[in-house]
Parts: C-alpha cells; sequence; structure tokens
C-alpha cells in the first residue's frame, strides 16, 4: 500500500549539528553516515587534508566546491527514519549562514568535547536554538580520552546553558577503559556500534564486570546516583526546549553513534509547523509550501548554476510541478529538484515536508523566498544580520563598473555579502559579518567574473533597519539623514552610522524611528 502523506512526513527528521570547532561534528556526521549506510568508508565526508582551519585552506576549499556542497545537506534513511542532517559552517566568520540553516532544522545535536565542556561558539550557536526553541540532544563525545566527571559536564550544561539535562546512556569505563554505552532507565547496554541490538543486562553489577576491577565500584555508585538524582527524561519539556537528553559516546572509536541515530528517531520531533505572515502552516497538509535558506552558486564548476536549498514546510513536493515564488508572484517549474548524498546528488521525484532539496535556478531564488502552490504566505523568520564590516568596492578596471553591479547582486542574491545603495548615489557599500567573507567576495569576484577589486574603508561602520509606525516618520527621516541612508537587496532602507556614537545620537533624536540589527527575510 502507498504511504500517506502524514505518514511520509512523520518519518522524517532533519537536524543540525552544532559544536564547537574540533568538538568532533565532521567526525560524528561520518559516522551517522556510515552507521546509516549512506557511506561505505568513514572519510568520504571531508578528506583530512580538506579540513577548514586556516584562511589558505578554506580559499582551496572553496575553490574545490564540490566538497561544501556535499556537506550543506546529507540524506540517510534508517530504522525506518529518514534523516536530513544540514550542515552548518564551521568558521565564525560564516555566522550568518549557520544561523540562518538553524531555521530549517527541527532538531540539534550539540556535540561536546568531555575534556572541555561547553565552549564559546557552542554557547553562541545554543542560543540561536532557543531564541527558536529547537529540541537539543547532547552528545558528549571523546569518553575514550581523559575527561571530565560526567556528573560535572551535566552541571555545566545546567548551569551555563539553563537546560535540564536528563542522561539517558552512561559511560561504561573512561578512557582507556570506555566500552560503551549503559542505558540508565532500561537496563541495556551497548558496546561498539557494529552492534545493532541494545542488550538486556542484569543491573549494574552484570555491566561493571566488564571493567578493569579497580574501576567497578565507582562505575556502580555513579550510575546509582545518576538514577537518583538526575531527571528522567521528560519529552514534552525536551520538545519545548528545556530540557536535552544526553548520551556519551566517543565518535572516532564508534561508540554512542547509534544510541544518537536511535535517540533521533524516537525522541526528536517530526517536521515542526512553520509560521508564515497570514497562517501557520501545518507540516501534514497537503499543499505544498517551503522556504530558501541557502544559495550555493557553482556547485558545477562546468555550468554557472546555482543550487537554491528549499526546506520543504509542508506537502509533497513532486517533480516538474509548478511553485508561486512569493517575492514576485511568478510561476516556478521545479523540473531539476534535487536530493544530496554523501558523494553525490540525484533528481528528486518526490520529497515531503522535512527534507531539503536543492533547486537549481538562474538567479531567479534568494534567500528568504517563499514557495507556494499559489497560497500569497510568505515564511517569516530567516534572518539578515546587520553586517559588522562596511567597505566600498575599489574597482582597478573602472570601464567593469556595470560588470561589478551586476557581480555584487548576484553575490548578495546567494547571501555572500549584503549590498546597500546609498540613496545619495554614491557607489554601493558591501557589509559582511566576518572578515572572511570578503576574501570570498575578492576571489570570487576576480574568478568568476574576472574583476579585480580591493576594499576601502566605508565612512560608516555600523548599519541599522530602520522603520516607523507613525505615517510620514520614516520619510522625514530618510530626507533628514539622505547622506546616511542605503537600500538593501529588498530596497529596505538602513540608517548608516559612523559609530556607535552617532547611531545612540540619532536614535535619540528619533525616538519613533525603530533601528535594528537584524532584519526578517519577507
Ligand atoms: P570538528 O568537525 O568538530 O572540528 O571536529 P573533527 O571531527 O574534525 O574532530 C576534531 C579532532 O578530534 C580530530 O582529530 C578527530 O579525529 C578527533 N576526534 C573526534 N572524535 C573523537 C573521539 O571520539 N575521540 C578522540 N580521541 N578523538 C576524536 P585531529 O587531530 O584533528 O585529526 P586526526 O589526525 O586525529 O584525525
Amino acid at each position: 500500500m502507498a504511504e500517506t502523506l502524514a505518514d511520509a512526513v512523520s518519518r522524517r527528521r532533519t537536524f543540525a549539528i552544532i559544536a564547537h570547532p574540533d568538538a568532533g561534528k565532521t567526525t560524528l556526521t561520518e559516522k551517522l553516515l556510515l552507521f546509516g549506510g549512506a557511506i561505505q568508508l568513514a572519510g568520504e565526508v571531508k578528506a583530512k587534508k580538506d579540513r577548514i582551519q586556516t584562511r589558505s585552506d578554506w580559499m582551496k576549499i572553496e575553490r574545490e566546491r564540490g566538497i561544501s556542497v556535499v556537506t550543506s545537506v546529507m540524506t540517510f534513511e534508517y530504522g525506518g527514519n529518514v534523516f536530513n542532517i544540514l550542515d552548518t559552517p564551521g568558521h565564525e566568520d560564516f555566522a550568518d549562514d549557520t544561523y540562518r540553516t538553524l531555521t530549517a532544522v527541527d532538531a540539534a545535536v550539540m556535540v561536546i568535547d568531555a575534556a572541555k565542556g561547553i565552549e564559546p561558539r557552542t554557547l553562541k550557536l545554543f542560543e540561536v536554538c532557543r531564541m527558536r526553541d529547537i529540541p537539543i540532544i547532547t552528545f558528549i563525545n571523546k569518553m575514550d580520552r581523559e575527561s571530565r566527571d560526567p556528573f560535572e559536564i551535566l552541571d555545566e550544561v545546567e548551569e551555563k546553558l539553563a537546560l535540564d539535562t536528563a542522561p539517558i546512556t552512561w559511560p561504561i569505563g573512561r578512557s582507556k577503559s570506555f566500552c560503551g554505552s549503559y542505558y540508565l532507565a532500561e537496563n541495556t547496554v551497548r558496546g561498539a556500534d557494529t552492534q545493532v541490538e541494545a542488550l538486556k543486562v542484569n543491573g549494574p553489577q552484570a555491566v561493571a564486570d566488564r571493567l578493569p576491577e579497580n574501576e567497578r565500584a565507582a562505575f556502580i555508585e555513579e550510575t546509582e546516583l545518576a538514577i537518583e538524582a538526575c531527571r528522567p527524561f521528560d519529552r514534552q519539556a525536551f520538545l519545548e526546549g528545556h530540557m536535552t537528553p544526553v548520551f556519551f559516546g566517543s565518535a572516532l572509536r564508534n561508540y554512542g553513534v547509534r544510541d544518537l541515530i536511535d535517540a533521533l528517531g524516537a525522541m526528536a520531533p517530526p517536521p515542526r509547523d512553520q509560521v508564515a505572515d497570514i497562517r501557520t502552516v501545518h507540516a501534514s497538509e497537503d499543499k505544498m509550501t517551503a522556504f530558501v535558506f541557502k544559495i550555493q552558486a557553482n556547485m558545477d564548476p562546468n555550468h554557472r548554476d546555482r543550487i537554491a536549498f528549499a526546506r520543504i514546510c509542508s506537502g509533497k513536493l513532486e517533480r516538474g510541478m509548478k511553485a508561486r515564488l512569493a517575492r514576485t508572484g511568478k510561476q516556478l517549474g521545479l523540473t531539476a529538484p534535487q536530493f544530496f548524498f554523501a558523494s553525490q546528488r540525484q533528481l528528486a521525484d518526490t520529497a515531503y515536508a522535512g527534507d531539503v532539496v536543492g533547486i537549481p535556478n538562474h538567479g531567479t531564488l534568494r534567500i528568504g523566498d517563499t514557495l507556494t502552490e499559489g497560497e500569497p504566505l510568505v515564511f517569516q523568520g530567516v534572518p539578515n544580520f546587520s553586517p559588522e564590516i562596511l567597505r566600498r568596492v575599489r574597482l582597478e578596471d573602472a570601464m567593469k563598473a556595470k560588470k561589478l553591479k551586476e557581480a555584487l547582486q548576484q553575490m548578495a542574491e546567494e547571501g555572500v555579502v549584503q549590498l546597500f545603495s546609498p540613496e545619495d548615489g554614491s557607489p554601493a557599500i558591501v557589509g559582511v559579518v566576518g572578515a572572511l567573507q570578503l576574501d570570498v567576495l575578492k576571489e570570487r569576484l576576480q574568478g568568476e567574473y574576472g574583476l579585480p577589486v580591493s576594499f576601502d574603508m566605508a565612512r560608516f561602520s555600523i548599519c541599522r533597519w530602520v522603520s516607523s509606525d507613525e505615517p510620514g516618520e520614516l520619510d522625514r527621516f530618510i530626507t533628514a539623514r539622505r547622506g546616511d541612508i542605503a537600500r538593501d537587496l529588498d530596497g529596505d532602507p538602513v540608517f548608516l552610522a559612523q559609530d556607535g556614537f552617532s547611531l545612540n545620537y540619532e536614535a535619540d533624536r528619533w525616538k519613533a524611528i525603530k533601528m535594528v540589527a537584524i532584519k526578517e527575510y519577507h
């Protein structure tokens, strides 16, 4: 019997992995794909030499674009569920891309290095998840090494993140003696991840027997304490983002990964409802809706194509169907939507709510775009962050100004940079969140458009979107401050301030003008 739409949707699990660099995100992703049967050998996701660590490495990877494509989204099927892992860039200069990706997931796995605990980037990414009430599953990695006491790590999560913890498993042994997970509530164990099913045991004593003699008493004591003192798992609290189930393991040594996949299947939510401007859209509605959260250019170096990554929010996408693009009201034929697997892409004949498909296009689609089967709704919530760095682009060959304008427009549509056109007609200003984005812009303008450029400091350092609830007030502000006003890609006005002082000064003088640092695409 054919699967119903509701069944297909309820099997989807769409998540991201958040971690401080080096905690083991790449290794864990590889192992999830490996145990999920999506790849044969770990190591296919990202060859070691290609790790994003230094500027030069990063630029090299950008050139070999194939790699970043593959890691944008990865799909695999396991135990009756369809898993979509959305990758987020490791470098914090691409934080805006990461935040947008997190708008497209239903859950996140937070990887913590057992020796280091909560690190700064974990904290930041966690805060974004909290803003959106994204349920989080915690994976304490590297238990095969010297690590902190598990209770201490749990306390740190509770204190630093103000998040209740519920350990589902307990590590059997530590560093050299680490040999698997003990399910506290079920009294089952699982060794290395080649073992598919967890085995029933006769209480902690039976588990302790697997450990060296001098560690047994401590294990029994700890697990008793964990059962007594830790909170039991409360699914509702987890789904609301107040509690995280915790697993221990070693991605490198294949421990705990299957625990995690099982947990994603059993605990993580199916595709969530999505808020649009006129109503909330439920995932199991018949009609297809989707939004674009990422654009990637030149995935195939032989064709200058762009892929828009769209998260399907409801219904079923079928290849060949027509969709309405909310921003323009125009129809778009979805003739070649694609799925991504570990090292290849494939035409997607059907995709369901929760899935992410790549839609090849030549610039029609932008970040934040909504697609529907006709209903004029627009999804909310894909954020645009005010840039931290503003520059004017200086062209070495002035004859190519028109070409530069086109190129910058394209880069801005892809979300590589933000582009602001000053009201007074002076040359455009580009804005980025991290300096590395400027390097990418420069390299791509040279490599793809043959435009050698450099950057000049702009007179401004802060950018705020401006609006007002009082009629006429915004126009008055714009007229009065014309030299400091520019328009973004959508034509929305921004106020450019020289520094924090002048921003505060103007904000004080123009109380009816709202000045915001985050704009949601609309
Ligand atoms: P990231 O994507 O979060 O930045 O982390 P990645 O997976 O690249 O892992 C960072 C380093 O930690 C790698 O070592 C990796 O092998 C190691 N690692 C990941 N998981 C575990 C684990 O469970 N146990 C241990 N002991 N190590 C782990 P590297 O030195 O950068 O590379 P390598 O030469 O060790 O591969």
